[in-house]
C-alpha cells in the first residue's frame, strides 16, 4: 500500500516537473529544452537539431514563399511543402490547356520540372543574440550589412522577441531559382477545401513538391536553364515506420504570429470587437460571393483563390472567439494581472501604462482593420493604381466579376459608413451627396465604365469615378496605417510598455516557461501523436485513412469528388507498399494529430519522429484550437498532419512519379 502510494506520488512528481507541450522554441536555445524533449522520447542531441559547426537538421528546414514552410527530403535539393502553400506558383503555370490545379502535375524528369518566377526560398544560415551589440550603439542596419557579406545570395533580418526585450539576428541563404515538380489534383491536395478546413478528421493530401537549383558552385543564382539541382548540407530521411498513439513529434518551421503574454485588455478586443466585427463583415462578402459562384461555373473558378483565403481566417476567427470564452482567458487575465499587482506593487503602473495605451490606440487600430475588411475588399479601385502595368491589369480582369464587386462595395461601403470613426471627409462627402453609402455605391457602379477589361482599354481612368473613389480611400489609408501593426498590441505606443512588463514577469513568474512569441522566425515545438475529446463523451482518434477519403467521395459535391485512379487503388485494395493495418482494416493512412503548439507559417513544416526523421507534412489545427495564438490548452489544442505515407501513395498511386521516391531513398 505504501509503496503503491510513493509510486503514485513519484508519477505525480515527474508528470509536474514535465513542461506542457507548449511553446516555439529557438533552435539555437535548444539545449534548454533538450532533457524535457528526452523525456518525452526525442532521441538526438540539441547540436542535431541546431549547429553552427556541423550540418544540422535545420539545414533542411525551409521558408517558402515568405509565408511558409518546406522542408528537403533528397541530396538533390526535392523539397515537399503543403498544397496550399504551392497553390499561387500552381495557379500561376495553369492555363486552360494547362490546368495542373484541376489536373495535377508530375514531371518524369529534371527536364520536366517548371521554373517559378518570383517563388523564393530561404534557408536559415545562422543566427545570433545581438541585444549587446545594439545596447553599445551598433545599428541594425550596420548589423544586417555585415551579416550579407558572409556569402553569396545571403540576406539578414533582426527581429525581437519578447517585445524588445531581446534583439536577435538571423543570417538566410536566399533561393530564387526553384521549379515545380509535382503537385496532386486539387481534389487531393485540397479535398474538402472550405468544410473540412480546421476541422478533423481531416482527409487533405495537402502537399506539393519543388527542387531547389543553383549554379554549378552550389550557389543560389537567379534561374538559368544550366543551373543544377541543389545539394544541401542536411536532408531529411523520410520514416514509413508510421505513428501511434503517444509518439513523440517535432515541428521544426516558420510560425508566424502568436501573442501569450498580452493583458485582459488586448484578449478582450479580440473576444468582443475585433474578431465578432470581421467575422460579420467576411459572411457578408461570403455570402455575396458564394452566390455569385453558385450561378455561374466561371465566376467560381474566378473567385476562388479570394474566396479561400476570405473564407480561412473567417473560420479561424469563430473558433478562436468560442476558445477565448471557453477557456476563460480574459478573467484568467485579469486574475493574473491582480496577481502581478499584489505582488509587484512598485511595477503595477506597468499595467496602468498598458491599459493608457490600450484605451489611446484601440479606436484607431479598429479603425485600420475596418479599413482592411472593408474598403481594402472592393476591388475595383486596383486598376487605378496597377493602370500602367499591362500584365497586371489583365490579370486583374481575368478573374474580376463587376456585378460582385457592385454588391461587394454596396455592403462594405454600407458597414463603413456605420462603423468607422476614422477622419474620412471626402468619402462621407461622395455619401452625402448620394443619400448615403448605397446610394454612392450604386452610383459609382452606375456610372464607371472600367468594369470591363475592354471598358478600361476604351475610357480614360482619370475623369472616370473610380479614380475619385480611390483618392477617397488613400485619405483613409494615410490615417490608418500609423497603425499597420501585426497585431494591436504591436503599436509602438503600446509596445514600449510590453518591454519592461514582460521583463517583470520573467523576474516574477519563476513557473513559467517562457517563449517568445512567434513572428516568422524558425522555431521548434514538441508534444505527441493524441486524439482527444471532442465533446462530452466523443473522442476523435488520432489518424485518418482511405476509408474515410471513400466515404465522403461525392462525383456531385466539387470538393469531394476524388481522382478515379484513388477510386481504383480502393476497389482493388493496391495500396503498394503504403497499405498497412488499423483497426481491423487493411487501408492507408491519411492524416493524423498531435500536441505540437503551430500557428499561421507552420504550414509545410516537416513533422519529425523520435529519430529525427520525416513522419509528416503539418497543414493546419483543429477548430476547438484555434485561441492557441492566444491560450494554449494542451488537453484540446491539435495540429493536423499529412501522414508521409499519404504523401508517398499519392505520388506512388496517382502521379506514377515512382522516381521521386526512389530519390527519397525508400
Ligand atoms: N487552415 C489552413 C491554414 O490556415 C489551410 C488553409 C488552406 N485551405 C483553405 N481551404 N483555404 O492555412
Ligand atoms: N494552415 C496554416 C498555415 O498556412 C497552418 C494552420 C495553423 O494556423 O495552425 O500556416
Amino acid at each position: 500500500m505504501k509503496r503503491t502510494l510513493l509510486l503514485v506520488a513519484l508519477v505525480f512528481a515527474t508528470a509536474f516537473s514535465a513542461f506542457a507541450d507548449k511553446g516555439m522554441w529557438l533552435p539555437s536555445l535548444i539545449a534548454s529544452r533538450i532533457d524535457d524533449m528526452k523525456a518525452k522520447g526525442f532521441k538526438l542531441d540539441a547540436e542535431d537539431i541546431y549547429s553552427i559547426n556541423q550540418a544540422s537538421l535545420k539545414d533542411a528546414v525551409v521558408l517558402f514563399d515568405g509565408g511558409c514552410t518546406g522542408e528537403i527530403v533528397s541530396e538533390k535539393g526535392l523539397l515537399i511543402t503543403n498544397h496550399h502553400c504551392g497553390y499561387d506558383a500552381i495557379q500561376a503555370l495553369s492555363s486552360v490547356e494547362h490546368d495542373y490545379l484541376t489536373d495535377g502535375f508530375w514531371a518524369m524528369s529534371h527536364k520536366e520540372e517548371l521554373p517559378c518566377p518570383g517563388l523564393k526560398v530561404h534557408i536559415l544560415v545562422r543566427m545570433e543574440e545581438v541585444t549587446d551589440r545594439i545596447a553599445q550603439g551598433e545599428t541594425v542596419a550596420n548589423i544586417i550589412a555585415e551579416a550579407k557579406k558572409e556569402g553569396v545570395g545571403y540576406m539578414a533580418e533582426v527581429e525581437q522577441m519578447y517585445y524588445g526585450n531581446q534583439a536577435y539576428l538571423f543570417v538566410y541563404r536566399e533561393f530564387s531559382d526553384v521549379r515545380l515538380v509535382a503537385a496532386p489534383p486539387t481534389t487531393i491536395g485540397k479535398f474538402g477545401a472550405d468544410n473540412d478546413n480546421w476541422i478533423w478528421p481531416r482527409h487533405t493530401g495537402d502537399f506539393s513538391i519543388f527542387r531547389i537549383y543553383v549554379d554549378e558552385n552550389n550557389e543560389p543564382a537567379a534561374y538559368n536553364a544550366n543551373n543544377k539541382p541543389y545539394t544541401p548540407a542536411r536532408h531529411f530521411k523520410v520514416s514509413t515506420e508510421g505513428v501511434k498513439e503517444g509518439d513523440f513529434t517535432m515541428i521544426y518551421g516558420f510560425p508566424g504570429n502568436t501573442q501569450e503574454y498580452i493583458t485582459s485588455d488586448a484578449v478582450k478586443y479580440v473576444a468582443e470587437k475585433s474578431d465578432p466585427t470581421k467575422i460579420e463583415l467576411r459572411t457578408q462578402r461570403l455570402d455575396i460571393i458564394g452566390a455569385a459562384q453558385n450561378e455561374s461555373a466561371e465566376t467560381r473558378i474566378k473567385y476562388a483563390a479570394k474566396q479561400a483565403n476570405i473564407a480561412n481566417a473567417w473560420k479561424k476567427w469563430q473558433g478562436e472567439v468560442k476558445g477565448i470564452n471557453r477557456l476563460g482567458t480574459y478573467s484568467k487575465k485579469l486574475d493574473y494581472e491582480a496577481r502581478f499587482r499584489q505582488e509587484n506593487p512598485e511595477k503595477a503602473y506597468l499595467l496602468d501604462s498598458l491599459e493608457t495605451a490600450y484605451a489611446n490606440n484601440m479606436e484607431g487600430y479598429f479603425n485600420y482593420e475596418l479599413y482592411n475588411e472593408t474598403l481594402r475588399g472592393i476591388e475595383l479601385q486596383q486598376v487605378v493604381f496597377l493602370a500602367s502595368d499591362a500584365a497586371a491589369i489583365e490579370r486583374f480582369y481575368k478573374d474580376f466579376d463587376v456585378n460582385v464587386d457592385r454588391k461587394l462595395a454596396v455592403a462594405m461601403l454600407t458597414a463603413y459608413e456605420e462603423l468607422a470613426t476614422a477622419e474620412a471627409t471626402k468619402l462621407r462627402a461622395l455619401f452625402e451627396k448620394h443619400g448615403g453609402a448605397e446610394g454612392y455605391a450604386n452610383w459609382l457602379y452606375d456610372n464607371t465604365k472600367l468594369g470591363t477589361l475592354e471598358g478600361f482599354k476604351a475610357n480614360d481612368i482619370t475623369t472616370d469615378p473610380i479614380t475619385e473613389f480611390a483618392h477617397a480611400v488613400i485619405e483613409i489609408k494615410s490615417y490608418v496605417m500609423q497603425y499597420a501593426y501585426r497585431n494591436l498590441s504591436n503599436i509602438p505606443d503600446i509596445e514600449r510598455w510590453y518591454r519592461p512588463y514582460v521583463k517583470a514577469l520573467m523576474e516574477w513568474d519563476k513557473e513559467r516557461a517562457f517563449f517568445p512569441d512567434a513572428n516568422l522566425t524558425l522555431r521548434v515545438a514538441y508534444g505527441k501523436v493524441a486524439g482527444y475529446e471532442y465533446a462530452d463523451g466523443e473522442y476523435h482518434l488520432p489518424q485518418t485513412t482511405l476509408e474515410g477519403i471513400i466515404a465522403k467521395d461525392n462525383p456531385e459535391i466539387y470538393d469531394y469528388n476524388v481522382p478515379q485512379a484513388l477510386r481504383d487503388a480502393y476497389a482493388k485494395k493496391d495500396y503498394g507498399r503504403w497499405g498497412i493495418e488499423l483497426n481491423g482494416k487493411y487501408t492507408v493512412p491519411v492524416c493524423f494529430i498531435a500536441t505540437n503548439h503551430t500557428t499561421g507559417g507552420n504550414s509545410g513544416s516537416p513533422v519529425i519522429n523520435a529519430n529525427g526523421e520525416l513522419i509528416g507534412v503539418n497543414f493546419d489545427r483543429t477548430w476547438l484550437s484555434t485561441m492557441s495564438d492566444i491560450e494554449f490548452d494542451e488537453t484540446l489544442c491539435r495540429n493536423i498532419i499529412c501522414d508521409i505515407r499519404y504523401v508517398l501513395f499519392v505520388v506512388d498511386k496517382v502521379g506514377g512519379a515512382g522516381w521521386l521516391i526512389d530519390e527519397m531513398g525508400l
